[in-house]
């Protein structure tokens, strides 16, 4: 077992040849429990609920949903009209859980294409065989860009990470965590402080323990704290995921990431943006064009179901933000790594393995 391979135990989307099996990322670090899904609708709300999570993840698991929706349409009729009615509404829920992360497409639009034409036996088993792919072919992606993002990162350097990009989040190793996991086995990173993510807590739940369970010493800090930490040079690196990579480079992440990256840029720090070709959409041309999910400002103003904002307050809650392509380092995809991406870069990596 290779030194990044000790880092890669955790599986959170499995099929378990009948059902899809969630581990409810709700519920962590607290208890492992894992949410079983049967078809569509299930499926579409544990994507909306965040039982699973994570631009990956959610597109393995729409592709599952997917293929457990053509299962349930057969056994309720043979006839090719009635299914793909039916399979074609399924698709659309499943679409609609979360609107930013284009994984969710993506993973989507792949299943229905690999299935046009086919008859409802065909569909259902491939549908399956596709979703199946799809979740291997995250792994592998993962494991390059690993290897690709680490090659930047100089011997004792510190990086901070935003949100949950581990194994939690993608098919096994993670985008950003792996960058950051291959840095940690190859002696290069000498400190990883995670932000905590408000108000969800991916970081200070998911990634600390992700980060524990492997063993890597992590420091834990407040979101606010990331521009005083690239002030201080105890980090070198932002090193985050993405939701959406935009034709222009510009990258839609969790909602804290910008305020990292400029303080990242000012104090001299650079920023690594890593995230698998599904991400990548060539159809938005920036960042602007992204519809940016926002969701019920009783996620902020109440901490573990309890109320502490004062009574009568309300909030805003964009759960995600845009930072420009501008200051992006670097942006590593499976296909390779960017420096300064921009249009020509991106076209050239788009080109590249069509
Ligand atoms: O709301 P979430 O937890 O689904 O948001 C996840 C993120 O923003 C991640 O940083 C992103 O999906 C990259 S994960 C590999």
């Amino acid at each position: 077992m290779s030194d990044l391979q000790r880092f890669d135990r955790v599986r959170a989307v499995r099929y378990d040849g009948e059902h899809l099996q969630l581990l409810d990322q709700r519920r962590l670090p607290a208890t492992q429990t894992w949410l079983r899904c049967t078809g569509a609708a299930d499926t579409a709300q544990a994507i909306t609920d965040l039982v699973v999570r994570g631009a990956p993840a959610i597109g393995i698991a729409a592709a599952y949903g997917a293929a457990l929706a053509a299962r349930a349409r057969l056994a309720e009729s043979t006839d090719p009209a009635q299914f793909s009615s039916g399979w074609a509404a399924d698709l659309a829920l499943l679409q609609a859980a979360r609107p930013t992360a284009v994984n969710l497409a993506w993973a989507l639009q792949r299943v229905a294409a690999v299935c046009a034409g086919l008859d409802p036996q065909q569909t259902a088993a491939c549908s399956l065989a596709e979703a199946e792919a799809i979740a291997a072919e995250d792994v592998a992606a993962n494991y390059r860009m690993a290897e690709l993002g680490a090659a930047f990162l100089a011997p004792g350097c510190g990086v901070l990470t935003h949100c949950n990009t581990g194994s939690l989040a993608t098919g096994g190793l993670g985008t950003a965590l792996g960058v950051v996991r291959a840095g940690v086995a190859a002696c290069r990173v000498s400190a990883v402080y995670a932000a905590e993510t408000r108000p969800w807590l991916q970081g200070s739940r998911l990634t600390l323990w992700e980060l524990l369970e492997d063993g890597i010493d992590a420091r834990l800090i407040a979101d606010g704290a990331g521009a005083w930490l690239f002030a201080s040079g105890r980090a070198q690196w932002l090193i985050v995921g993405a939701d959406r990579v935009c034709a222009n480079g510009d990258a839609a992440n969790k909602i804290g990431t910008l305020a990292h990256a400029v303080a990242a840029r000012h104090f001299g720090a650079r920023v690594m943006v890593v995230a698998p070709w599904s991400t990548v959409d060539l159809a938005t041309a920036e960042g602007a064009q992204i519809e940016i999910e926002e969701r019920a400002g009783e996620e902020l103003l109440a901490v573990a179901g309890q109320r502490i904002a004062a009574p009568g307050g309300q909030a805003w809650n964009p759960v995600f933000d845009v930072t420009p392509a501008g200051l992006i380092d670097v942006l590593v995809t499976e296909r390779g790594a960017l420096e300064k991406p921009d249009v020509a870069g991106i076209a050239r990596l788009a080109a590249q393995a069509d």
